[in-house]
Parts: C-alpha cells; sequence; structure tokens
C-alpha cells in the first residue's frame, strides 16, 4: 500500500522508499531511500506528543527561537500542534504527494490563546525514489497582517560527524550567538564542526548546499522561497544538557534548516506564502 494510515503517523511509500509523518507537529520522523535512513531521529525522543519530536523535521512556526515580543516556546507551535491528514493529494507511479494542515483549532489553547491571528498552515510532502520535497504553505485567513519567521528543521543522519562538513555557504553572512559573532562573512569552502555549532546563515543560494561525509555527498539541497538557513549540532555538552537526545548523539547528526529567518514575512488578510525544501 502507498500509504498507511496509523493512529500517530502516516507512511507513505513508492517502491523501496517511504516517509513516516507524525500527526503530532507533522514531523517527518523517517526518510528512507535507497536502503538507507536519511533522517536523524534522537533514540530518547518523546513521540506522543508532550513535547516536540527531537529529530526528523519539526516544523518552526510563527517564529523561529524565543524572542521578546512572543511568550510563545522556542521555535513556535507548529511542532507542538496535532496537524489534520489532508490525505493523498496525488500518486503516480514515480511520485506519492500527501498533506496536513493546520489552522487554530489545531494548536493547544494556551498557546492559540498567545497568538491570536488567523491562519491555516498547509505541509506537502512529496515522495519519490531519491527525492523528498517539503512544502510549507501559510495564508492568512484573519481580518489583520500577521508577521512571521519559519524553519524546516531538518536533522540530517550522518556516520560520524567528525568526517561531515556542510558545503556552498562560502561568501554568505552568519550570526552565531554561542560566540558572539554577528554579520561574518564565512571564507571557508566547508563548514566542519569541532565544537558546538549554531548559526544563522543569510541569502544563501537556493541550489548547492550539501552535506558531504568521506568526501562524498550525501545530501544535496534546493528551495524555494527561502532565504536562510541554519546549520546546528549540539556538540558534547549541550547534547548532555538536552533530556530528549543521546549523550552521543550529536555524532550521528546534523542539522541544515532552510527557512525564513532574517527578513519575516508579513501576510495581509487573503495573502498566502509558500516556502519548500528538495533533499536528495
Ligand atoms: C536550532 C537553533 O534551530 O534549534 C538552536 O538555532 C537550538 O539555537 C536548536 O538549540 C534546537 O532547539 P530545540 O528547541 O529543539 O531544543
Amino acid at each position: 500500500m502507498p500509504v498507511t494510515l496509523q493512529d500517530d503517523k502516516v507512511i507513505a511509500s513508492i517502491g523501496q522508499a517511504t516517509v513516516e509523518i507524525y500527526h503530532y507537529g507533522a514531523t517527518v520522523t523517517s526518510w528512507k531511500c535507497g536502503g538507507k535512513e536519511r533522517l536523524y531521529l534522537s533514540s530518547q525522543s518523546f513521540l506522543d506528543g508532550s513535547k516536540a519530536i527531537r529529530g526528523g523535521i519539526p516544523l518552526v512556526f510563527p517564529h523561529f527561537g524565543s524572542i521578546p515580543e512572543s511568550q510563545l516556546p522556542q521555535h513556535g507551535f507548529a511542532r507542538v500542534s496535532r496537524w489534520s491528514w489532508l490525505g493523498v493529494q496525488s500518486e503516480n507511479a514515480s511520485e506519492i504527494v500527501v498533506a496536513f494542515g493546520l489552522d487554530r483549532s489545531g494548536v493547544p489553547e494556551k498557546l492559540a490563546a498567545l497568538w491570536t491571528h488567523g491562519f491555516k498552515l498547509v505541509y506537502t510532502v512529496t515522495l519519490t525514489a531519491d527525492t523528498l520535497k517539503t512544502a510549507l504553505s501559510a495564508e492568512n485567513t484573519g481580518p489583520t497582517a500577521f508577521t512571521f519567521t519559519s524553519l524546516l528543521h531538518t536533522y540530517f543522519a550522518i556516520n560520524d560527524i567528525d568526517h561531515v562538513n556542510v558545503t556552498g555557504l562560502k561568501g554568505k553572512q552568519y550570526n552565531e550567538k554561542i560566540y558572539n559573532k554577528y554579520g561574518v562573512t564565512d571564507e571557508s569552502e566547508v563548514i566542519s564542526v569541532t565544537a558546538e555549532l549554531d548559526r544563522n546563515y543569510f541569502n544563501v543560494p537556493s541550489e548547492g548546499i550539501t552535506v558531504v561525509e568521506n568526501n562524498a555527498v550525501v545530501r544535496s539541497l534546493s528551495t524555494k522561497g527561502f532565504d536562510d538557513v541554519v546549520v546546528w549540532n549540539p556538540w558534547i555538552e549541550k547534547a548532555k544538557s538536552l533530556a530528549d537526545f543521546p549523550d552521543e548523539g550529536y555524532k550521528n547528526m546534523i542539522c541544515v534548516e532552510v527557512g525564513q529567518i532574517g527578513k519575516p514575512i508579513t501576510l495581509n488578510p487573503g495573502e498566502k506564502w509558500t516556502g519548500e525544501q528538495l533533499i536528495r
């Protein structure tokens, strides 16, 4: 069956490729292609809807991180809300497209009270034998404008962080709040991780960001509608401080999170925006 509906998640497949998406957060928790798992999911992640899922592709909306003007939790409410299954959108021999939706009614009451705008989010996941496309659209269904930032907070599975780097960001500006670096231009061909890394890169290319392991490209990204990317690895101490993350987990993941954070998006009533990534 190309789609299996379970109480907590939906599994879609095309040939040997599969994708699993939880209703909670519309979080993609697994993407297998070529016989391998491509996303990292923490073995200690809560999957019961009591806490945002640690791994896969949590959705960040309506804001990245914590911001002084919002009392919403870090990264907003999308990843801790129960999304509705919108069904299979299309299907043929080489591709299956499924979608989830979220409006105010799916947001936990206490959080909805903190962000009172009328909105509709649609998350569309497209699986082929060797690609995964995830597209988030936001529509303003209320009477007043709202402004948001957003990310597809993708945790990629890797074998060993010591042999991994991210390429394609040379010449781009970044902020790194851990080390108090702001507006730095990255002059390196590759980003390797040897300590906690939490960089926000701005105005990045829509093609050519790659994750490289042992000198081979293991993932490459194409984006539309997203200008920015966060590259994150918690490294040793931060990994220990995360209750839902194994101490050694930082060795097996790198987050490359495409999104829109530098220039927030404003939607007037009736307006709609879409951002997407295609992972190969
Ligand atoms: C990244 C942020 O996007 O997410 C980091 O840049 C943050 O600062 C990380 O630590 C994980 O966030 P959370 O809320 O899932 O622990």
